[in-house]
C-alpha cells in the first residue's frame, strides 16, 4: 500500500505516528517560512505542512506542487498550533509536517476550479463539467452524492433480500416493452434486418418470472427510452424493479411504504409516519390538476364553474356553456406581492407553457371586494358568491382560468407550483411521500384518434370495471399506484392481468389486433395460459429519489455519467459515427 492512511482519517489520537498519505493536491500556499498544501482524496482534506525544518531537496520538490498534483506524502503527524485549529474539518486538530514527498503523477490546469457547488460558490458551465466529468466527479459535492446513491441502493437491497426477494437479472438486448417511448435499436449482425430493443423497463421479463414461480423478484434495472428529456428524465435511467405474486395492490404499497420508512429514516434522520396519504388519480386531478401534486403545501383548486354559468362576462359564460371548466386557486396574503407587471409576468406563464388562453385575477381589497379591470363586467352577487366559495380573505389575490378540464389542469397546477416555490408556501427541506392510486386505464389520444394505455397494456382493471372496458373504456379504473415525492412521480406500478384473454382484450382496445399481439407479445399471451399466478409490482426511479433525497434539481448531478439534454456524453462523445466496415458487416446503409 502506497498510504497508511486517507486523507479524512486522522486525529490528536495519531499524534507522532509516521504516516504516508496519497492524494491531490487541493490548494497550495505558500507562506515565506512555510508551505501548506490541502490534500485531498475522496474521504476529506488533510493539510500537509512543509516548514523550516523541511530538506532543502524536499522544499523544491514540494514549491512545483500545483493543484491537482498526485503525491505520496510521508511525515509526522502533529497538533495544529494555537488558533490554526479548523473546527470545519474533521481533521482539522491536526497537520501532518511533511518530510518526504513523492509526485506520483502531474495534472494539467483543470478548466474550472474544483471547490464548486457549495452555497455561495460559483459552479463551472454543465458542459464543461460534463466534458471532464473525471475532474466534476472529484468535487465533494458530487461525491457526496455518489454516496449517497450507494447507501440508497443499499439500503433498498438489503430491505429486500430481508423480505425475502430474489435478485433475478434481465436482457439488455431484448424486445420492445411498450413503456410508452421510443425504443433505442440494437442491429444483430447475425440476423439482417433484424434489431433488439434496448428495454424501457423488465417488465415483460418480471412478468414472466411470477409465471416461472419466482415471486418476490427484484432488480436494480438499467432502462433505455428515447423520448424527450427534462431536468427529471434521462435516456439511460436506473429503476428498483420488483413484482410480487398472490397479492393485492395494498401488498405492494405496503412493501413500498415500509422502504419509504427505513430510507427516510436511515438517509435523512427522517420520522415518516404511516399511512401514507392516498387519494385517487380523479381527486387528485380535481384537487391539484396534476396526478403527482406537491402537497407540500394547500392553494388547492376550487371550481366556480356554476357561478360563471350564471354571469354575462363572456370569458367564464361562453366556457361554461360549452362544457369547459372555470377553476381557480387564492394566493392566500399575496395581494401586495404581486404589481400589475407580476400578474402580466403569471398571465405570460401560464399561456405560453401550459395554453390557457388568459389569466383572470381579483386582489381582495381591504372592505372585502374584488377588484379588478374584470370586475366591472361581472354582476356584484356573483363576486361575492365566488369569493365565498374561494374563502377570500383581505389582501388575497385569486387566479381563474376558464378552458377545458385539462388546460384548466395544466395551467392551474403550474401556476400553483410556481406560486407555491415563490411565495415560500414550504420548507424546501421537507419530505412529503404520498400514494395516488386508480388511474384510468386508458387516455384518447385525439390525433390518433385511439386509446393508449395509461401506465402500460399489462394493467389490470378494477374488478368492478371489468364490464367497462366494453362499454366505456374511457371511464374505467386501473388497479394502479404512483409513489409521489414532493410532487414528483418517484414510482409507479399496478396489478398485472394474469387471464390470456383479458389481456387479448386490452391488446384490442389499444389497437393492437391479434396478429400484432402474436407478434409482439406472443410469449407473454402463451405464458398466461400456463398458470399464471395473480401478481404486481412496481418501479422506482432510483435517479429521482437520488435527486430528492439530495434535494437537487438535476437529475444528472445524481448520475455520475449522465447523457445531455441532446442525449449525448459530452466526455467520450457518443453517440458517433461508425466505422464503415462495421456498417457493412450489420447490413445497414446510411441514408444521409
Ligand atoms: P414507469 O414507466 O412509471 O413504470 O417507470 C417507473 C419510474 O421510473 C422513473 N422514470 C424515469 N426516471 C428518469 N428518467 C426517465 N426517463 C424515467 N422514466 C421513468 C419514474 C417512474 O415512476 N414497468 C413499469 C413499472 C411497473 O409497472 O412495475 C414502469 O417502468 O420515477
Ligand atoms: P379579453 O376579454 O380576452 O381581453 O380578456 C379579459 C381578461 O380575462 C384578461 O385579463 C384575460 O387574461 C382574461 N382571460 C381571457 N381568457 C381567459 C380564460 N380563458 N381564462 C381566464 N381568464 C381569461
Amino acid at each position: 500500500m502506497l498510504r497508511t492512511h486517507t486523507c479524512g482519517e486522522l486525529s490528536t489520537s495519531n499524534l507522532n505516528q509516521e504516516v504516508a498519505l496519497c492524494g491531490w493536491v487541493d490548494t497550495y500556499r505558500d507562506h515565506g517560512g512555510g508551505l501548506f498544501i490541502d490534500l485531498r482524496d475522496r474521504y476529506g482534506l488533510t493539510q500537509v505542512v512543509f516548514g523550516a525544518d523541511t530538506d532543502e531537496q524536499v522544499m523544491q520538490l514540494a514549491r512545483k506542487l500545483r493543484p491537482e498534483t498526485v503525491i505520496r506524502a510521508i511525515g509526522r503527524v502533529a497538533e495544529r498550533p494555537e488558533g490554526n485549529h479548523n473546527p470545519k474539518l474533521a481533521t482539522g486538530d491536526i497537520e501532518v509536517r511533511c518530510d518526504q514527498v513523492e509526485i506520483l503523477n502531474q495534472s494539467l490546469t483543470p478548466p474550472f476550479q474544483l471547490d464548486g457547488g457549495e452555497p455561495g460558490s460559483d459552479l463551472a458551465s454543465e458542459d464543461v463539467r460534463l466534458r471532464h466529468r473525471y475532474l466534476d466527479l472529484r468535487r465533494p459535492a458530487m461525491q457526496q452524492t455518489m454516496l449517497l446513491r450507494h447507501r440508497m441502493i443499499k439500503i433498498m437491497r438489503d430491505y429486500f433480500d430481508e423480505h425475502g426477494f430474489l435478485d433475478v437479472e434481465t436482457p439488455i438486448l431484448g424486445r420492445s416493452t411498450p413503456e410508452g417511448a421510443r425504443d433505442y435499436l440494437v442491429p444483430s449482425r447475425v440476423r439482417q434486418g433484424s434489431f433488439y430493443a434496448l428495454p424501457q423497463s423488465p417488465q415483460l421479463y418480471k412478468q414472466i418470472l411470477m409465471v416461472a414461480g419466482y415471486d418476490r423478484y427484484v432488480q436494480v434495472a438499467r432502462c433505455f427510452r428515447d423520448e424527450d428529456l427534462r431536468a427529471d428524465r434521462q435516456p439511460e435511467f436506473t429503476q428498483l424493479d420488483m413484482e410480487m405474486s398472490f397479492v393485492t395492490a395494498e401488498d405492494v404499497m405496503s412493501m413500498i411504504d415500509g422502504l419509504v420508512v427505513r430510507l427516510a429514516k436511515e438517509v435523512l434522520n427522517l420520522d415518516v409516519a404511516l399511512p401514507l396519504s392516498r387519494m385517487t388519480y380523479d381527486e387528485a386531478m380535481e384537487r391539484f390538476g396534476h396526478d403527482a401534486p406537491d402537497l407540500r403545501f394547500g392553494m388547492e383548486l376550487q371550481d366556480v364553474t356554476d357561478l360563471a354559468s350564471q354571469t354575462t362576462f363572456r370569458v367564464f359564460r361562453a366556457t361554461a356553456d360549452s362544457d369547459g371548466r372555470v377553476r381557480g386557486i387564492n394566493a392566500k396574503a399575496s395581494r401586495d406581492r404581486y404589481s400589475r407587471k407580476g400578474i402580466d409576468e403569471l398571465t405570460e406563464y401560464v399561456m405560453q407553457d401550459f395554453g390557457a388562453k388568459g389569466l383572470a385575477w381579483f386582489k381582495i381589497e381591504e372592505d372585502g371586494s374584488l377588484a379588478s379591470p374584470i370586475a366591472k363586467n361581472i354582476e356584484p352577487e356573483i363576486l361575492a358568491q365566488i369569493a365565498k366559495r374561494m374563502e377570500a380573505e383581505p389582501g388575497d389575490l385569486l387566479f381563474f382560468v376558464a378552458d377545458t378540464f385539462e388546460v384548466t389542469c395544466r395551467a392551474l397546477n403550474g401556476l400553483r407550483n410556481r406560486l407555491g416555490t415563490e411565495l415560500q408556501l414550504y420548507d424546501p427541506r421537507q419530505m412529503h411521500f404520498s400514494w395516488v392510486v386508480e388511474f384510468p386505464m386508458f387516455a384518447f389520444d385525439e390525433q390518433e384518434q385511439s386509446w393508449t394505455a395509461m401506465h402500460h397494456p399489462f394493467t389490470a382493471p378494477r374488478p368492478q370495471d371489468e364490464e367497462l372496458l366494453k362499454t366505456d373504456p374511457g371511464r374505467a379504473r386501473a388497479v394502479a399506484y404512483d409513489l409521489i415525492i414532493n410532487g414528483s412521480e418517484a414510482g409507479g406500478g399496478t396489478i398485472r392481468i394474469h387471464d390470456q384473454q383479458q389481456q387479448q382484450q386490452v391488446f384490442d382496445l389499444l389497437g393492437i389486433d391479434e396478429n400484432a399481439a402474436a407478434e409482439r407479445f406472443g410469449f407473454l399471451l402463451e405464458a398466461l395460459q400456463y398458470g399464471a399466478p395473480p401478481h404486481g409490482g412496481i418501479a422506482l426511479g432510483i435517479d429521482r429519489w437520488v435527486m430528492l433525497f439530495a434535494r437537487l434539481d438535476n437529475i444528472r448531478d445524481c448520475i455520475a455519467f449522465p447523457k445531455t439534454q441532446r442525449a449525448s456524453d459530452l466526455m467520450t462523445g457518443a453517440p458517433s459515427s461508425v466505422d464503415a466496415r462495421q456498417l457493412k458487416e450489420l447490413g445497414i446503409k446510411i441514408s444521409r
